[in-house]
């Protein structure tokens, strides 16, 4: 029987990939101050930049937009969109807003006030930077094997119980509820089991604690909990998802990850604790209720990306694709997130570039040096994503200085990644070519988006 497993889907749209030169790569990446999200996209021959918003939509979300009805108040396209959130979470309130963020916003809003902590495994970039905005503290509390590249542990995503119940006992008051983020994106796109989860509900219950997923890429959760988990590999990743969502009273979801559509998020809640004060502050900044920042086709094409996505053929071939790519790596001896993860791969930028201190930005400078190299974008996730610049000039550094590369869903072939492969390997054997570099320009929130960089 043959062992590749193929993408399962053929192409019937294409667009191009225009091939640059180095000089031309040098030319941009100047022009970007040394910056890959200030460079034009039509200038990156792979863009591994995010796996968010990238993927290609199925002929059957195509048509989902043509059908899609734009009324201001209550479309069937709200419904439809409504009714496929329902079916998969089981949570009866759900707001509909344009992206994760919005939904992170306008929770934390209502849910937090000044002085909270919130727990989770590891918080993204933007649930981060929200809670603080909202001027509450994100607290990261994943197990210690999350934080080590090299340990393997089926679930590396899994949250330190011990340390919550710490945080719990401590500090139980200013705790508003608890967040987990399936899976875990800034510690390498690590699952979560169902194990760890149900002990978290539990933990938090005994509290009092309401429990909230980040629910972005829930489907390639479940694929792995069916994968690893024992006594969980008969049942259907449909099944396993229902229950990952059973066991929290609400999520954020950023639909434009595993809703498998190009825009969109959603809050969903078991209860209406804060359904109305969400609402309100909804149509304040995002739009009417049923529509909530989003065109009505967008919320067909989210209905029909939440279902498409639990197929199991393309969740296999889906976490083929990272482990595929990590395999060769790993062989040519780069030093990668082990395993890897659901949605991406993430090289230890501090293992690969062993002559620059953690104040030359290793991480940054690695994905200047894969987009020169070979026209590859990925992104920093390290000292100048999560580090900052305090009062007094001094940094703080991230205890991780990885590159991820993040794979757009059911858009690049198996030779993109062969060619991926064989760039990095190039860089490898002439790491000690590669500079540093130091801040020029920064602003106080989510530096890494605008920041302008030299060479040190
Ligand atoms: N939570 C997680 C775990 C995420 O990965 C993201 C986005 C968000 C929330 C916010 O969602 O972008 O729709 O506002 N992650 C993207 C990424 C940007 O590249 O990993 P959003």
């Amino acid at each position: 029987m043959p062992q590749t497993i193929i993408e399962p889907f053929r192409v019937k749209s294409v667009e191009p990939i225009r091939l640059t030169t180095r000089d031309e790569r040098e030319r941009a990446l100047a022009e970007a101050k040394l910056n890959v999200f200030r460079l034009r996209s039509d200038d990156v021959l792979l863009d591994f930049l995010t796996d968010s918003g990238t993927g290609a939509m199925s002929a059957r979300q195509w048509a989902g937009m043509m059908a899609g009805d734009e009324s201001y108040a209550g479309a069937p396209s709200f419904f439809r969109f409504e009714a496929a959130v329902k079916d998969l979470t089981g949570y009866p309130f759900v707001i509909p807003t344009h992206q994760g963020r919005a939904a992170e916003r306008i929770l934390f809003t209502v849910a937090t006030k000044r002085g909270d902590l919130v727990p989770s495994n590891t918080h993204f970039d933007t649930t981060r930077a929200n809670l603080e905005y909202a001027g509450a503290e994100a607290v990261d509390l994943v197990i210690p094997e999350g934080l080590e590249p090299k340990t393997r542990h089926p679930f590396k995503g899994n949250i330190d119980l011990a340390k919550v119940e710490r945080l719990l006992a401590e500090q139980g008051p200013r705790v508003p509820f608890g967040m987990i983020t399936v899976t875990n994106n800034s510690g390498g796109g690590q699952p979560v089991s169902l194990d760890n989860l149900k002990s978290y509900r539990e933990l938090l219950r005994r509290y009092g604690k309401p429990l909230v997923i980040d629910a972005c890429r829930f489907a390639e959760n479940a694929m792995f909990v069916k994968l690893r988990e024992p006594g969980q590999e008969s049942r259907s990743v449909k099944e396993i998802a229902r229950e990952m969502f059973s066991c929290a009273d609400g999520c954020t979801m950023s639909a434009k990850k595993d809703g498998l559509a190009n825009i969109g998020g959603f809050i969903a809640l078991h209860d209406e604790r804060w359904v109305e004060a969400a609402r309100n502050l909804l149509v304040l900044t995002e739009g009417f209720p049923t529509y909530g920042g989003l065109a009505g086709r967008d919320l067909e094409a989210i209905a029909i990306g939440l279902e498409e996505v639990l197929d199991e053929s393309y969740l296999r071939y889906r976490l083929r694709t990272a482990e595929y790519l990590g395999e060769k790596l790993l062989r040519g001896g780069v030093a990668i997130v082990e395993p890897t993860g659901g949605h991406a791969v993430y090289l230890d930028a501090r293992a690969f570039l062993p002559h620059l201190g953690r104040e030359q930005y290793p991480g940054w400078a690695l994905c200047n040096a894969l987009y020169l190299e070979g026209g590859i974008r990925g992104v920093e996730i390290g000292s100048v994503m999560f580090g900052k610049r305090l009062d007094d000039g001094s940094e703080t550094y991230h205890h991780l200085d990885l590159v991820r590369l993040a794979f757009p869903r059911r858009v690049y072939t198996q030779s993109h990644f062969d060619y991926a492969a064989e760039v990095i390997l190039e860089l490898a054997a002439k790491a000690r070519t590669v500079r540093g570099v130091r801040i020029a320009r920064q602003s106080k929130f989510l530096r890494h988006f605008t920041a302008e960089l030299e060479w040190d």
